[in-house]
Order: C-alpha cells, then sequence, then structure tokens
C-alpha cells in the first residue's frame, strides 16, 4: 500500500510531535528541545529528546529516533500503514481511498473481522464466568488465590459445559460460519458440524501489545487433559510474534523484563506486583520475540520451568536474545517449580531476592556445560576450561574478555594466567583459520603475539575498516545546517553533496541540500524519505550530532573546524581514487586554496 509523498507530509505535518509524544512520556523542557525517560528502553535519567523545530525525535541513550510517525510505528508496535492510519484519524485528515489490490483489501478486512469475533467470544467467556453457570469457573479462579482485581484485569472468563454455546451466541450475533472457522475459535466435525473449541474450561483471552484479543488459552479446572487448550494459529494469532501480558509488561518500565512459561505465571507475578514478566506461552522462545523484548527493555530474566525441559528451553533462548542484544539472566526458583508456586509459597520479597540473584547467562551456561565434563579426571577438566576460554575468546572487546577470565578464575578457582593463556590460544586459532569461534566473527592478525601464543590485542577485522571521524564530522555538520540554515551558503561553498560518504550519508544530504535551496528545512521530512526503521533511525541520529552546549564563537570554530575535516577526508578520497587528471588537479588546488581561507572565514550565526 503506498500513499503519495503529499499524503504523508500532510499527515505528519498536521501532527504536531511534541503533541503526539506528550501523550506517552512526560517531556520537560530544557533549552530549545524537549527531555523525558526514553520509551524504548529502561533508564532513570532522561536522554530522550524531542525537538519541535526539527519535528524529530532521538533517544541519546539507545538510539531510537524518527519522525512523528516512526514514534508511533516503534511504540504501538505498528506498520507504516498503520501508524499514518492512527496520525490521520487524529488530526482528522482523510486518507484517500487506496487503490490496492482486491486481495490485500480482503485480508485486511478478514483481520479486522476476526479481531472482531474474537472481542465478542472474549465478552462472552467473561459474562459467563460471572452468571451462575460459571461458579465453578470462578470458584476454581479463587482457589489458586486471584483476586477480583486481577480476573478483571486479565478478562478471564469461562467456557461452560455444552459444545456449541458460543457458536449458538455468535451465530445469533450474525457471525458466518466462514468467518467461525477463520477464527479458530471452531471445530468442524463431519458428523455434529461445528462445534466450540473450548468449553468446560477457564478462559484467559490472549492479547496483543495493543490489548487486541488475538486468541485464547483455556485450563481445564482440574486435572484433565489437555490441561491447557489454546487457539490455532490464525490470520491474527502468530505465536511466535506475541507474549503473553506484554500489553501491561510494555508500561512497567522495569530495568528487566521476566519471561516465564505459563498464563498462570505472569498472572500470579503481575498480581504480586512483578508486571515485568510475559510468557512465552509453551512455546519456544524465537528470534522475533527477542527483537519483540529489545524494544522494551536490555535484559531479559528467563524463569523457566526448574526441570530438563525449562534448563534446555533457557539454553536455546539465551543465544537468541544475545543475538537481539539483550543481556540474559536466569532465575532458580528451586525446589518450586514456576513463578506462580514460588509466590504462593514465598512471597513477593523472596521473590525479588531471587530476581537479584538470577544468574548470568553466561555462568549458567558454563554450569550446565559442566556436567558434560568429568572433573575428577584431569583431561577432561582441561577439555572443560578449553570450552570456556574458546567461549571467552568470543566476546569482541578485550576488556569483556578480561572481565570474564578474572570472574571465571574466580569462581573456578583457577589461575588467572593459565586462563589467560588458553584464551589467547583460542583467539590464535581464530585468527589463523579465519574462523570466528562462539560468537563468529574473524579476526585480523596481530603483530603481538608472543612465544605463548598469547595475543595481548587481537585486532578484529571490523575494527580496522570502521572510519567512524569522517562519518561523524558529516553527520555535525548535517545537524548544524538543520539547526542554522543561514550557514548553508557558506558551507556549500566547501562541501558538495558528493562530498558526504556514499550510500546513507549522502543521500540524506542530499535531500537535505535540496530543502536548504528551497527554504527552511524540515528534517522530519527526510525521515519519511526512508520506509525501513532501521534507517529512519540512523536519519534520525545524522540530525542529533552536535555538541550540545556550543555557542558564540566556540561553535564558528567548530563548524569551520568540521568544514575543515570533512572537505580534508574527502580530498584524501579523492586523491587515491584513480589517476590525477588536469581537472582533478585543478580541483584540489581550488580546494587548497580555499582551505587556507577557511580560518578567516565568517559564519553568519
Ligand atoms: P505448565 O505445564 O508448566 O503449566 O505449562 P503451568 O503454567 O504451571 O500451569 P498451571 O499452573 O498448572 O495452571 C506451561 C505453559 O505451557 C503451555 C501453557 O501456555 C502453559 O501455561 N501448555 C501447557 C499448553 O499449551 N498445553 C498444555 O497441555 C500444557
Ligand atoms: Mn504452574
Amino acid at each position: 500500500m503506498y500513499y503519495p509523498d503529499e499524503v504523508i507530509e500532510e499527515v505528519r505535518s498536521r501532527n504536531d510531535i511534541v503533541d503526539v509524544v506528550s501523550a506517552y512520556v512526560k517531556l520537560k523542557r530544557s533549552g530549545g528541545n524537549l527531555f523525558g525517560l526514553c520509551p524504548f528502553h529502561s533508564e532513570k535519567s532522561p536522554s530522550f529528546s524531542v525537538s519541535p523545530s526539527k519535528q524529530i525525535y532521538y533517544c541519546f541513550g539507545c538510539g531510537a529516533g524518527g519522525n512523528v510517525i516512526s514514534f508511533i510505528m516503534q511504540y504501538e508496535n505498528c506498520s507504516f500503514q498503520e501508524a499514518l492510519k492512527t496520525l490521520a484519524d487524529r488530526a482528522g485528515v482523510a486518507l484517500p481511498e487506496q487503490e490496492t489490490d482486491q486481495a490485500a483489501r480482503q485480508e485486511q478486512s478478514l483481520r479486522s473481522r476476526i479481531l472482531e469475533v474474537n472481542k465478542m467470544a472474549a465478552a462472552f467467556y467473561y459474562y459467563q464466568l460471572r452468571s451462575k453457570a460459571g461458579a465453578q469457573g470462578l470458584e476454581y479462579l479463587k482457589g489458586r488465590a486471584l483476586s477480583d482485581e486481577t480476573i478483571h484485569g486479565f478478562g478471564l472468563g469461562y467456557a461452560g459445559k455444552y459444545s456449541d454455546q458460543l457458536y449458538q451466541y455468535l451465530r445469533g450475533k450474525g457471525v458466518d460460519d466462514q468467518l467461525l472457522r477463520e477464527s479458530g475459535l471452531m471445530v468442524f466435525d463431519e458428523r455434529r458440524g461445528m462445534l466450540d473449541k473450548f468449553w468446560n474450561r477457564v478462559m484467559f483471552p490472549i492479547m496483543d501489545v495493543n490489548s487486541r484479543v488475538i486468541g485464547f488459552g483455556g485450563r481445564v479446572m482440574g486435572d484433565g487433559k489437555p490441561k491447557y487448550l489454546n487457539s490455532p494459529e490464525t490470520r491474527v494469532f502468530d505465536k511466535s510474534r506475541n507474549l503473553y501480558g506484554l500489553n501491561f509488561a510494555r508500561r512497567s518500565r522495569a530495568r528487566v523484563m521476566i519471561v516465564c512459561e505459563g498464563y498462570m505465571d505472569v498472572i500470579s507475578m503481575h498480581q504480586a506486583g512483578f508486571i515485568n514478566s510475559v510468557a512465552s506461552l509453551g512455546t519456544a522462545l524465537t528470534s522475533q520475540h527477542a527483537s519483540l523484548l529489545k524494544r522494551y527493555t536490555d535484559e531479559v530474566v528467563l524463569s523457566y520451568d526448574s526441570d530438563g525441559a525449562g534448563i534446555r528451553a533457557a539454553l536455546r533462548a539465551i543465544p537468541l536474545l544475545k543475538e537481539a542484544g539483550l543481556r540474559a539472566k536466569v532465575l532458580n526458583l528451586s525446589p518450586w517449580k514456576d513463578p506462580d508456586e514460588f509466590i504462593k509459597a514465598n512471597g513477593n520479597e523472596a521473590f525479588q531476592e531471587r530476581i537479584d540473584a538470577a544468574e548470568g547467562s553466561f555462568f549458567f551456561e558454563l554450569r550446565m556445560a559442566q556436567s558434560r565434563y568429568n572433573m575428577a579426571d584431569p583431561e577432561s577438566k582441561t577439555a572443560f576450561f578449553r570450552e570456556i576460554a574458546g567461549r571467552i575468546a568470543g566476546f569482541e572487546q578485550e576488556v569483556e574478555r578480561e572481565n570474564y577470565i578474572e570472574a571465571v578464575a574466580q569462581q573456578y578457582h583457577v589461575s588467572f594466567d593459565g586462563l589467560r593463556r588458553m584464551v589467547g590460544t583460542e583467539l590464535m586459532k581464530g585468527i589463523y583459520t579465519g574462523q570466528g569461534n562462539a560468537a563468529g566473527g574473524g579476526y585480523a592478525l596481530s603483530d603481538r603475539s608472543d612465544e605463548d601464543g598469547y595475543v595481548s590485542t587481537p585486532v578484529r577485522k571490523k575494527d580496522l575498516t570502521a572510519d567512524e571521524g569522517p562519518r561523524r564530522s558529516q553527520s555535525m555538520l548535517l545537524t548544524w545546517l538543520t539547526e542554522y540554515p543561514q550557514i548553508f551558503p557558506v558551507v556549500k561553498e566547501y562541501v558538495a553533496v558528493q562530498d558526504y560518504s556514499e550510500g546513507f550519508c549522502r543521500e540524506a544530504a542530499a535531500l537535505l541540500y535540496d530543502q536548504l535551496e528551497q527554504g527552511p528545512p524540515v528534517p522530519a521530512r527526510i525521515i519519511s524519505h526512508f520506509t525501513d526503521p532501521e534507517d529512519q533511525k540512523k536519519a534520525a541520529a545524522l540530525f542529533n550530532t552536535s555538541e550540545p552546549g556550543l555557542g558564540g564563537e566556540e561553535l564558528k570554530k567548530a563548524i569551520r573546524e568540521t568544514i575543515r575535516k570533512v572537505t580534508a577526508a574527502r580530498q584524501k578520497e579523492t586523491g587515491l581514487e584513480g589517476g590525477m587528471d588536469m581537472a582533478a588537479l585543478k580541483q584540489m588546488i581550488d580546494r587548497k586554496k580555499k582551505l587556507e581561507n577557511l580560518g578567516k572565514l565568517e559564519i553568519p550565526l
């Protein structure tokens, strides 16, 4: 679905970013910008900024950024189209009828109709639980120590003893059979026709981050099998992308997010005040779950059952969480099975103590790996330490490696130097085979290996090629251009669009220069130009690179210096690019002359 640029710009410009963000984040003015606690990572002091003049937001802590449309996409976890629609409605802008293909439109309406049916079903179950027929369900839930408030908050319900109650109810509401099949709420039986999937169970509506009912879980009120019955995957229910309880947990602002296995665990934890908990509902944690979590936190505490299956699930989840950039810890609740049982037996404070004592994922993995070795046998024990060394060698930064070497040496009572040499050997392996270990990635050869085979500072290829300096100068220049458009005529004398690094930076520069030629710049509009949220984030970062607090002469000096850096870097690059013909030579001399005059350049601030 595509909307013309003018429409997108109309919607964007009619929604002031400060007004929109204020509805979600408490903002305080400081200088030209507003600051607040970042809703996209947990923090104690505000590093989330909103610029009324640029109409963009940017977090100096986690790098989240974009314009008002990106903000809604990121906060509501929705698509560009959905965000645009929300903002169009908000500002009373009528979006043009889409000329989408028939199929896409039908799909869209099917999804919303299924959501509608789910909502009706949830209301039906909710009502049943409070009716006379639902007494047994209510008794069961109360027996599990849930308060009225909790039962209400999670929208719990009850499916009665007969297997066509919901069917009759929804038919009465005019829902057709075809839609009922798509909803996953019914099963079809050759002989008996359509039947309710859920009956004689207490019902747990499953909601997405926006609190829309996307499916259900139903539990028997006793020991029957299966204990829990879940909605099948439907057009609106994708288990690998949703986490139970996230619609509440995302507002918790806690430092960590607790991930557990079940409905009752989440509900118990929330009731006990730990609203920063979610469940992956019996399915293994996926990489989609991990990146969903990353939107709301930097650290995950895994609370899986303390049996073999739970441990395997944690071992599988850890790399996925790391991959998504999350720190991971593992909660140990033994001898209790799960958070629900633990809290019931020991209370909130004891639970908090266990959270505080959660084991870092690295040591958890080591402990689990250890069971594969015989520590009484020197050979096997050495192999175990070699495995540890290999894992440590996988950390990218030397400081990190050193810290882990130290921690492991302490924990396992081995010599720091010995382990350090082992890590060095593992690093060398990575260098010569060109293969990384655990964490992947190759190493460039360092000249500092000694006879021990110990490499003190292996240099990653990535570090060698990373060329952050010039890029940072370019970003600074772009930021200043948005803040002080009056310097544009002077800047463009020196720095042309081609002087920005090829790719993303140059593309953004071209758009900004274009705007500046025509009048005051609109950075937020440039962000709309990029459709990928990652690009939007990068663009917001480009326009937020200035050194805060710089003013007057100092600022002028900084601008001159930056112009010099960008030009000089470009000079070096073009010098390297192929031979020197007359034209290139002339350009070079011109540049040099200009640079000589740069010190006297008047910056019109
Ligand atoms: P558990 O068997 O650990 O149950 O399953 P639980 O969460 O402790 O439930 P209670 O306390 O006995 O009520 C963990 C999760 O695995 C899924 C459910 O999401 C459950 O919450 N599960 C379990 C099923 O989907 N089906 C089942 O038959 C069992
Ligand atoms: Mn349980």
